[in-house]
């Protein structure tokens, strides 16, 4: 299985750079990490700063630069406690002797050391040193200290030093630590996964059935959608171990053990729930909804009458629900469905790209086997390109099947393994 050095969603990493040569690799490494989809914020130490400025951090992290335990501007924006917090990650790189040493006896007498002692985040250090100082009998029992504290000690490389020296004590390449942070999230995402479920952790919403879009008080224009493609997505995300809201237009199905259900009648209030369910926090969103395309302008208060040969009423265009969504600055994961009846493929691929979504599952509802009131479906699923994911067959299957499928498409689209070639 290789890794895809690409997003990795929501992580953040506070990158420790301390005083030592290699603290101009530690740029490149804000780089990568940045490129690899983590937000990084980064604190020097007073030594790290006679060898590179809080500037170059700045720019390249895109956040301020953290330098003082006690500076009363700095503790008002992100203070030492919320930092610690706010790490998934404690990266010192690189690590000088003496930072080791501090860490090893506990000292809290600036930022950093204040910093590893508050932080109840994963600790990696990877030391840059001369060869000698590296072997120090001094440096190597604060090494052990670190690691049976629970610190992850990344292995200096050997080679020839900045000092004349050749030996152990070179911090690796920026390159070569970024991937090693990158596939560490990933094996955690997948002990999680295993642990608790796919979507373990995730609030999925479904939008499902079709719409109604009323005409006067007892006439309506709707379509045939049952929403059984969405109800199993729901019973198939629930049992991955996502919290999951199925916005449900007018079907007749029982709702999936555990999920939290809400019925709408038409495409307006099924895009008022959808707007209300994003400001609650939601990870995944999923629209099979057949929204009906167009509603009536002016629905009449009472009955409309039988009074002439012809009847005209004027329709407007209702908001496409996935794509508003999918506009808003805090989106979700975003999936939609697509049912053509020609040019599957194709139109498929334009709606990925004219919605802005993530992942697009379409099927030929010309076939009479499968797609709207059939329990079985085949679908073919695409993926945004930043996924770098080759678009995947789903055979002829029950919609219970293709749901777990489907499910599988999501968790590795959102943690990037690229899909076996
Ligand atoms: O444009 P079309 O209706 O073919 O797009 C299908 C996808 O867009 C589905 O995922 C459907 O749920 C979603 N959609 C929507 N709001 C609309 C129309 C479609 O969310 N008004």
């Amino acid at each position: 299985m290789s890794f895809d050095l690409s997003v990795i969603p929501n992580k953040n990493i506070v990158l420790a750079v301390t005083g030592g040569i290699a603290a101009y690799k530690s740029a490149i490494l804000v780089r990568r990490l940045k490129d690899a989809g983590f937000n990084v914020r980064v604190v020097m130490t007073h030594g790290a700063q006679a060898f590179i400025t809080p500037l170059t951090f700045q720019a390249l992290s895109g956040n301020p630069v953290h330098t003082e335990l006690l500076n009363p501007e700095a503790e008002a924006g992100m203070g030492h406690i919320e930092l610690a917090r706010w790490a998934d990650l404690l990266l010192v790189a690189p690590a000088s002797c003496d930072t080791l040493a501090k860490f090893a006896a506990g000292l809290a007498d600036d930022l950093l050391s204040t910093l590893y002692l508050a932080t109840k985040s994963q600790v990696w250090v990877a030391p840059a040193m001369n060869q000698q100082m590296w072997a120090a009998k001094a440096t190597q029992r604060n090494l052990n200290t670190l690691v049976e504290d629970g610190v992850h000690v990344i292995m200096p490389d050997a080679g020839s030093q900045a000092c004349g020296d050749v030996g152990l004590g070179r911090m690796p390449e920026p390159e070569d630590l970024a991937r090693q942070v990158t596939q560490y999230f990933h094996r955690a995402q997948r002990a999680i996964a295993e642990k608790f479920g796919m979507l373990a952790g995730k609030h999925v919403v479904i939008t499902a059935g079709p719409t109604r879009e009323a005409m006067d008080p007892v006439r309506y224009i709707s379509n045939h959608s049952t929403g059984k493609m969405g109800f199993a997505l729901a019973a198939a995300c629930y049992a991955a171990g996502a919290k999951v809201t199925l916005i449900a237009g007018p079907v007749s199905l029982d709702t999936p053990n555990g999920v939290h259900r809400i019925n709408v009648t038409s495409a307006v209030k099924m895009l008022e729930i959808s707007m209300q369910m994003l400001d609650e926090g939601c990870d995944i969103f999923i629209a099979t909804a057949a929204v009906a395309d167009y509603r009536v302008a002016e629905v009449a208060e009472h009955k409309i009458k039988k009074t002439g040969d012809e009847l005209n009423i004027s329709l407007i265009k209702n908001p496409d629900i996935v794509a508003t969504i999918a506009q808003q600055q805090k989106r979700p994961f975003m999936v939609g469905f697509a049912a053509e009846t020609r040019n599957v493929e194709e139109y498929a691929a334009g709606k990925l790209v004219a919605k802005k979504l993530d992942m697009i599952a379409c099927n030929d509802v010309s076939r009479p086997d499968i797609g709207f009131a059939s329990d079985e479906n085949a679908m073919i699923v695409f993926f945004a390109e930043q996924y770098h994911m080759q678009k995947r067959d789903l055979e002829k299957a029950s919609k219970q099947e293709i749901a777990q499928q489907l499910v599988e498409a999501i968790h590795d689209a959102l943690h990037h393994e690229i899909a076996p070639v």
